[in-house]
C-alpha cells in the first residue's frame, strides 16, 4: 500500500474530530440485519428455564420460543435457529429421537413457520441433542463413524426441511455430510432450502455453556470432539474444509468460534468471496457477561465491538446470543 505525504500535512486525527465526521468516514456498519439469533427449547410448559453459565439466557417452552422469535422479527433479525434440550430420557447411543418427525425442534419448527411465515428458520443437523453420549455422530469402535452417521444426518435434514426450517445447518463436522444433504433434500422437492456450512468449527472449549443449555456436557463426561472438529492450531485447512463444503453445494459458510477464529473468517471471506458467517459462541457470550457482571468491562459497548469486528473481519453475519438485545440498542 502507498502512504501519501507525511505528517504534518497528513493528520489523520481530522476526520476523527466530529461525530458527523466519523460517521462519514466509518467503514462498516453494524444493522439487525446481520444478526442470527440461537434459541434454545425444552419440553413442557411454564416458565423459562435459566441456563446458570449464559445469564440472560433461557431454555424455552415451545410457546416461549414461538413470542420471542417473535420479538426478533419485529427488531429486524432476519433468522432465528433452534436448539433442542431434548429430555434425558429420550437420548439413546444411537439417537434415534433426531429421525422423530414430531421430535422438539420439528414441533417447534412447525409451530414457528405457522405464525411466523416471513422470519427465516435456520436448524441444526448433528446427533448431539440426541445421544446419550454427547457425540454428534454414531460411536462404532471407539470413534465416531463417518459415513454411516452421514447417512443419518441427511435423514435428519429432510425431517427438519419439512417441518419448516430454510436453513439447514450441519454442525457435525463428518466428511461429505454436505454433498449427502444437498442430494437428500434435492430429492425429496427441498432444493430451495439453504445450507449454511458448519464448515471450519474448532474443537473448543469455548462450547462449554451450551453444552450445559443443551445437557450434553453431562452425556459427553470430558471426551473430546477433536477426531471430527478442527485442531484450533490449523488455519489452511480451515480453507480446505470450506472448499470442499462449498463444492459439495453449501450456500452459505460458517467459522466457529467467532472471536478466536477472525483470522479465518478475513481468510475464508478474501479466499472465497462468499456468504460467510461467525458464531460468537456461548464461552465467549459468558466471558463478555461475566465480565460485566462483576463491573469490569461495559457489556453493550463490548458487545458492539466485538460484533463490528466481526464484520470488520468479513463476517456477512453474526450468530449470537447477544442478538435481541444488540438489535434493541440498535434500533433506538
Ligand atoms: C452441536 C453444536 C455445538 C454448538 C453449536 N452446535 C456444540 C458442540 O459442537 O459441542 C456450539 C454453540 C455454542 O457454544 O454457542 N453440534
Amino acid at each position: 500500500m502507498m502512504f501519501p505525504g507525511h505528517f504534518p500535512d497528513v493528520r489523520l486525527r481530522r476526520s476523527r474530530r466530529w461525530d458527523w465526521s466519523r460517521r462519514l468516514v466509518r467503514e462498516h456498519i453494524l444493522t439487525p440485519s446481520d444478526l442470527i439469533l440461537p434459541l434454545f427449547v425444552r419440553e413442557g410448559s411454564g416458565d423459562p428455564e435459566p441456563v446458570p453459565s449464559m445469564p440472560e439466557v433461557v431454555r424455552h417452552t415451545v410457546a416461549g420460543v414461538v413470542e420471542t422469535a417473535r420479538q426478533a422479527r419485529d427488531l429486524g433479525i432476519p433468522l432465528v435457529a433452534i436448539f433442542p434440550a431434548t429430555d434425558p430420557s429420550l437420548k439413546t447411543p444411537e439417537a434415534d429421537e433426531a429421525l422423530n418427525p414430531e421430535n422438539l425442534v420439528c414441533r417447534t419448527l412447525r409451530a414457528l413457520k405457522a405464525e411466523l411465515p416471513d422470519l427465516g428458520l435456520m436448524a441444526d443437523v448433528a446427533l448431539d441433542p440426541y445421544s446419550s453420549h454427547g457425540h454428534d455422530g454414531l460411536v462404532r469402535d471407539g470413534d465416531v463413524a463417518n459415513d454411516e452417521t452421514v447417512q443419518v444426518l441427511a435423514r435428519q435434514a429432510v425431517l427438519q426441511a419439512r417441518a419448516g426450517a430454510d436453513v439447514i445447518a450441519p454442525s457435525d463436522m463428518m466428511d461429505g455430510r454436505v454433498g449427502a444433504i444437498r442430494k437428500a433434500l434435492d430429492a425429496e422437492g427441498f432444493e430451495r432450502v439453504i445450507i449454511l456450512s458448519y464448515a471450519a468449527k474448532y474443537a473448543s472449549a469455548f462450547y462449554g455453556p451450551f453444552r450445559d443449555a443443551v445437557g450434553s456436557k453431562g452425556s459427553l463426561g470430558g471426551a473430546s470432539k477433536a477426531t471430527y472438529q478442527m485442531d484450533p492450531a490449523n488455519g489452511d485447512e480451515a480453507l480446505r474444509e470450506v472448499a470442499l463444503d462449498l463444492g459439495e453445494g453449501a450456500d452459505w459458510v460458517m467459522v466457529k468460534p467467532g472471536m478466536p477464529s477472525l483470522d479465518i473468517v478475513r481468510r475464508v471471506k478474501e479466499t472465497f468471496a462468499t456468504p460467510t458467517f461467525a458464531y460468537q459462541v456461548s464461552g465467549e457470550y459468558a466471558m463478555l457477561h461475566a465480565a460485566a457482571g462483576h463491573g469490569w468491562l461495559d457489556l453493550d459497548a463490548v458487545v458492539l465491538e466485538s460484533l463490528t469486528a466481526f464484520k470488520r473481519a468479513g463476517a456477512d453475519g453474526v450468530l449470537t446470543y447477544f442478538a435481541l438485545r444488540v438489535a434493541r440498542l440498535l434500533n433506538r
